[in-house]
């Protein structure tokens, strides 16, 4: 489904490069949950935006269901994230002053989806995270463990094949990370394919497959 060929990434940080990635090649099948493991500051967070087409290598090749998105442009990446891709951040990124519902509603609105469907199909995912009766509340009248669920509520709402969660459960406390995890499992049970950055054993349990990043380079994986 994904497959990363001999990618290198660096940033520019005052006068110097910084190398981020060395030579990273990875494959993704779908349907798999994959946890992404390493130090802090091994490359992770830049490994899964460039995986998330948020963010481009600077050599190498990223095949996207088989084709590269090395010569992609910022909109054809765009139109690959709306259509292809949901994200979970460890900060949620709910809007503050707007319900659970339009939150989910907000990436129909840019896909230009009609108000009805809009409502109906933000109910359902609603309904998949467990907070149909949660529907109107702003996200300061719910608790973090809701919120991340109100964000994967969101980030299914366009029926993405791929999750992409960096951190997760980083915010949360243990009983709302595992209950984020069980919606993971279960949407990989649905079909979902799942590529999760944390650096918590216990939630990488969940996954099946642990990628360890250390230093810009992958270990085992
Ligand atoms: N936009 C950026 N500009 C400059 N340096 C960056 C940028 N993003 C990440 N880095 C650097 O790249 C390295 C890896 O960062 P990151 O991928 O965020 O690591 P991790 O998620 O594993 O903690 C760090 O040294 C970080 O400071
Ligand atoms: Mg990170």
């Amino acid at each position: 489904m994904i497959q990363l060929c001999n990618v290198f990434k660096s940033y520019q940080r005052g006068n110097s490069r910084v190398n981020v990635l060395h030579d990273v090649s990875l494959g993704i099948e779908s349907g798999e949950f994959v946890a992404i493991m390493g130090p802090s500051g091994s490359g992770k967070s830049t490994l899964l935006n460039i995986l998330g087409c948020l963010d481009t290598a600077d050599s190498g090749d990223y095949l996207f269901n088989g084709e590269s998105v090395m010569m992609a442009n910022e909109d054809e990446l765009a139109t690959i994230r709306n259509r292809s891709l949901g994200f979970v951040f460890q900060s949620f990124n709910l809007i503050p002053r707007i319900d659970a519902k339009r939150n989910v509603e907000l990436p129909m609105v840019y896909a230009g989806v009609n108000q009805e469907v809009r409502n109906n199909r933000a109910l359902a995912a609603l309904k998949i995270v467990g907070l149909e009766d949660r529907a109107h509340h702003i996200p300061a009248h719910l608790s973090g463990g809701q919120q991340q669920r109100v964000a994967i509520a969101r980030a299914i709402v366009n029926d993405p094949d791929i999750i992409i969660a960096d951190e997760p459960t980083g915010a949360l406390d243990s009983k709302s990370s595992h209950e984020i995890m069980k919606i993971f499992q279960q949407l990989q049970a649905a079909g979902k394919t799942i590529v999760m950055v944390t650096h918590e054993n216990e939630i990488a349990k969940y996954a099946q497959r642990i990628i360890n990043v250390d230093d810009g380079k992958i270990r085992t994986s």
